[in-house]
């Protein structure tokens, strides 16, 4: 009995010293809203996926367990507050599968919509690396967190504040795409 108190306070106090290790102050994730100084410029152009995150025990990154890596072009739109997305996505067997959306952005809100998919929810998050990204996407039960940069291959220091922040929310399963394969290219 005494035993198993003890087994079981060592084991509180080892989550604590864990979350109190991981999660200080720079590794919590903050919100941040759309850029407007220069919008919609900085967030035109290629960026490269890089990695994403979830709580264990969810299905949240297993549709992107099939991908060796993935490129996304964003335009302009003539309607404001839209950017189109594409991506090249390299599967794992060789195969190219291209992908469009539209990302709704709306003044007052830090959520970004994505038309056909009104359960969906995208949020922004500051990042110390000024050519990255991290969203959060919520739909119906699941959460995740992506990394995007401007180059596909990322100083060490900036995957390691993504999986800081990552763990800091909880999100332990870390998922680095492979990047194995060469890039698709995007046909025009
Ligand atoms: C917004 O973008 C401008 C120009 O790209 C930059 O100088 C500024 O620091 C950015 N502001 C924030 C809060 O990131
Ligand atoms: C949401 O979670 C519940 C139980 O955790 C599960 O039964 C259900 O299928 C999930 N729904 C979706 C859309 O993933
Ligand atoms: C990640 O977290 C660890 C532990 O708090 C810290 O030592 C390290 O500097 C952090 N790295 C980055 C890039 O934030």
């Amino acid at each position: 009995m005494i035993g198993g108190t003890w087994r079981y306070f060592l084991y509180l106090y080892g989550l604590l010293i864990d979350i109190l290790r991981v999660c200080d102050e720079s590794n919590r994730l903050s919100a941040s809203g759309i850029n407007r100084t220069q919008f919609p410029l900085q967030y035109l152009g290629r960026w490269y996926f890089l990695a994403a995150a979830a709580a264990p025990g969810t299905e949240a990154l297993d549709i992107f367990t099939i991908m060796d890596n993935a490129e996304f072009v964003v335009r302009e739109s003539s309607e404001r507050e839209k950017l189109y997305f594409r991506a090249a996505i390299r599967v794992k067997d060789g195969s190219c599968v291209p992908r469009k959306w539209i990302y709704i952005f709306t003044d007052r809100s830090i959520e970004l919509r994505t038309e056909g998919h009104p359960d969906r929810i995208t949020e922004l998050f500051s990042t110390n690396c000024h050519h990255c990204i991290i969203l959060k996407e919520r739909e119906k039960n699941n959460s995740r967190l992506l990394l995007y940069a401007r180059s596909s291959q990322l100083e060490e220091e900036f995957m390691e504040e993504f999986k800081n922040k990552s763990k800091c929310q909880g999100f332990k399963d870390i998922l680095v795409i492979p990047q194995q394969q060469e890039y698709c290219h995007f046909e025009e």
